[in-house]
């Protein structure tokens, strides 16, 4: 922990900063799951979801900043390297064998409804800590991960 004259205890910002660098793997992972879609997936709507992953990709690659510099402005540090997020993550890996753009779609609706609700989680712990700032943080970013979670979903939702 670093020294700072934010106005909450060390013991708040300790809980928080855990919570925090968790997510930090979490999303870390997703952003790589992500362009392995954007990269691999194969089939009638190669493109749509071609486009759409790369998109997924780029707004993850915005809350993974947003996440790790809440840490560092508490008074923490984030390791957040390749080998860090293979440790930490709460994803299960990406499947490897798939082409179709349906077994995409299953694979990252499944990556992004886990990141969803560990966020979602988030929001409740960070808020029970005390620290309102990051409750709302992870609150605007579970939003927008049920709306890109969505877009993907969609495509495999039209019987119900
Ligand atoms: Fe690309």
């Amino acid at each position: 922990m670093f020294k700072t004259q934010i106005d909450m205890p060390e013991a708040t910002r300790t809980k928080v900063i855990k919570v925090l660098n968790g997510r930090v793997a979490d999303a870390v992972d997703l952003q790589t799951q992500m362009k392995q879609a954007h990269w691999n997936v194969k089939g009638p709507h190669f493109i749509g979801l071609h486009e759409l992953f790369d998109k997924v990709y780029h707004a993850v690659e915005e809350y993974v900043d947003q996440i790790a510099e809440r840490s560092i402005q508490l008074g923490g540090s984030v390791n957040a390297t390749a080998r860090d997020v293979a440790k930490n993550s709460k994803l299960r890996e990406y499947p490897h064998d798939i082409a179709d753009g349906v077994k995409h779609v299953e694979a990252v609706t499944t990556a992004l409804a886990t990141f969803g609700k560990e966020v979602r989680d988030s929001i409740d712990d960070t808020l029970k800590l005390g620290d309102a700032d990051t409750s709302d943080l992870f609150t605007d970013i579970s939003r927008d991960v049920d709306k890109w979670r969505w877009f993907v979903e969609a495509h495999i939702q039209a019987k119900g």
